[in-house]
Parts: C-alpha cells; sequence; structure tokens
C-alpha cells in the first residue's frame, strides 16, 4: 500500500524579492499508516507550515504531495475541500474554539459541511467523540467555562468526529502545564495505538517527543536528523507516577 504521506522536494516560499522567506527548502519524507512522528526544530525552523502543506491549509511552492498515493497538488479545490474535511484533523496550540458555543455544538460543526446527516446523529457522534476523551459532563460547557486542559481536548474531539486517517497536531500542549499536557498526549498516544490513527505533532518540547515513535528535525526548512524512538515513553504510565500533590496542586 502507498504510504499515507509522501512528500519530494517540497518547497514553500512566502513573499517575492528580498523580503522572500524560504520556510520548507525541498523537503522529502514518506510517514506510513499507523505511524506517530514528531516535527521538532528552532522556532522558525519550518515545522508549521510543513504541517499547514500536509493539511492542504498551504500550498506549496514547488514539488510534490502524494496522499494515500494521490497527487493532490492536481486536486480541485472542491477536491481539496474534502481531503481536508473527510481525511484530516487538525489540533493547535490555542484551541481555536468558538466562543459562546458548547462543547457539543463545536464538535458538530465539522459535520456541518460533511454529507448529509440528521441533526440526531450529528449530536450522536459528537456526544461520542467527547465522550471518548473524557468530557461527558462537560457537553454543553463553553470554551471560557473550561480549563485549557478541557479546551483541547474538545478540540481533539472536533478533530475527529468525521473520523480522518490523519491527525496533524501544532504544538498542542503548548499552552498547558505539564500534567494537563501529559493527559492530552496520553490520549494521542491512545488514539495511535489503540485505533491506528496517523499522528503528526510538531512540539518544542524534547520531552514531549519522546512519546513519538519517531522524530523529525528541521532547520532553516531542512530535515537535519530523522530517527525512530527505541522506547517511546507512554504517558499513561508517567501520569501514574506524577505524585499526587501535583494533582491536588493542578485541581
Ligand atoms: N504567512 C507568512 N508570511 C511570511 N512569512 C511566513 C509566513 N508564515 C511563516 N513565515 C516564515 O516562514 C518561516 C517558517 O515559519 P513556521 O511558522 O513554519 O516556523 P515554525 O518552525 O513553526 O516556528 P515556531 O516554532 O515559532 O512556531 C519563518 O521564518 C516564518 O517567519
Ligand atoms: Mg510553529
Amino acid at each position: 500500500m502507498a504510504p499515507l504521506i509522501a512528500v519530494y522536494d517540497l518547497v514553500k516560499t512566502y513573499g517575492e524579492g528580498p523580503a522572500c522567506v524560504h520556510a520548507l527548502r525541498r523537503v522529502t519524507l514518506t510517514i506510513e499508516r499507523g505511524e506517530f512522528v514528531a516535527l521538532t526544530g528552532a522556532s522558525g525552523s519550518g515545522e508549521s507550515t510543513l504541517l499547514y502543506v500536509l493539511g492542504c491549509l498551504a500550498k506549496p511552492s514547488a514539488g510534490r504531495y502524494l496522499f494515500g498515493g494521490r497527487d493532490i497538488t492536481t486536486f480541485s479545490a472542491e477536491e481539496l475541500a474534502h481531503l481536508r474535511n473527510h481525511d484530516i484533523g487538525f489540533v493547535f496550540q490555542g484551541f481555536h474554539l468558538l466562543t459562546r458555543t458548547s462543547a457539543l455544538e463545536n464538535v458538530e460543526l465539522p459535520m456541518l459541511y460533511g454529507p448529509t446527516m440528521s441533526a440526531g446523529e450529528r449530536r450522536a457522534r459528537a456526544t461520542e467523540a467527547l465522550v471518548s476523551v473524557g468530557l461527558g459532563d462537560r457537553l454543553t460547557h463553553e470554551p471560557n467555562q473550561m480549563s485549557g486542559g478541557q479546551q483541547q481536548r474538545v478540540a481533539i474531539a472536533r478533530a475527529l468526529v468525521n473520523r480522518p486517517s490523519l491527525l496533524l497536531a501544532d504544538e498542542p500542549t503548548g499552552n498547558l502545564d505539564s500534567r494537563t499536557s501529559l493527559e492530552i498526549i496520553e490520549i494521542i498516544q491512545r488514539l495511535n495505538t489503540g485505533a491506528g490513527l496517523t499522528v503528526v505533532l510538531v512540539t518544542h518540547e524534547p520531552d514531549i517527543a519522546q512519546y513519538a515513535r519517531r522524530i523529525i528535525s528541521f532547520r532553516d526548512g531542512r530535515v537535519i536528523a530523522d530517527r525512530p524512538v527505541p522506547h517511546p515513553q507512554s504517558a499513561e504510565t508517567d501520569l501514574r507516577r506524577l505524585p499526587l500533590e501535583d494533582l491536588e496542586h493542578s485541581a
């Protein structure tokens, strides 16, 4: 089977002339189904740009991008929108939830753009997604009534509700304390090992990268290292080992 992601000589530049920024300089890599990859690098190295190109939120300036063997550079805007909505889930550092909108309604949103689904079915699937991230008791809460970790869990539920094959996460724990970060990584690890979801996660935190099964490092828009993590950390185990005082402190 073709790899889920294959990019060849991917180039992304912003602007023109002297102001031109080379965000990606001929990046070539493949990611198989079921992998959990961390992208790391100093600020400005191009990881977010790569994530946005992989998520079809940004168009590459040059190079090829095959998703499941299909060359998406030839896709129409409609085909791209379909791919983005059905095959790819996105999670951001800043959650990007709609304010004054309940958790349920936030999670239902991606289903409004899909095939026609009854309101009842949308509600049932959103509820199921929120329960799966441990938010069964927060269905009608709005983002400002939830902690950062809870908001990020709503964002994960929203990213997964259309059952994508790829989860892209841009510094999903960047705004969270260490326990909450671990809780988010535990969910992502469970989705990866349990449900076989392919995960590509950008992080600046070396500790967080150790939960992935492969780390790709960037510098100045280029891949400078690509290595497996022989024994990835288990977030579930590490959470259990956190001292209890820490839990009381964060509660
Ligand atoms: N829309 C844009 N217009 C112009 N330049 C941009 C744009 N987006 C990103 N860049 C530039 O492209 C380079 C790569 O940006 P990118 O956001 O991919 O880096 P990053 O490694 O994710 O950074 P950070 O770690 O700070 O999030 C940077 O030099 C950035 O300033
Ligand atoms: Mg970034």
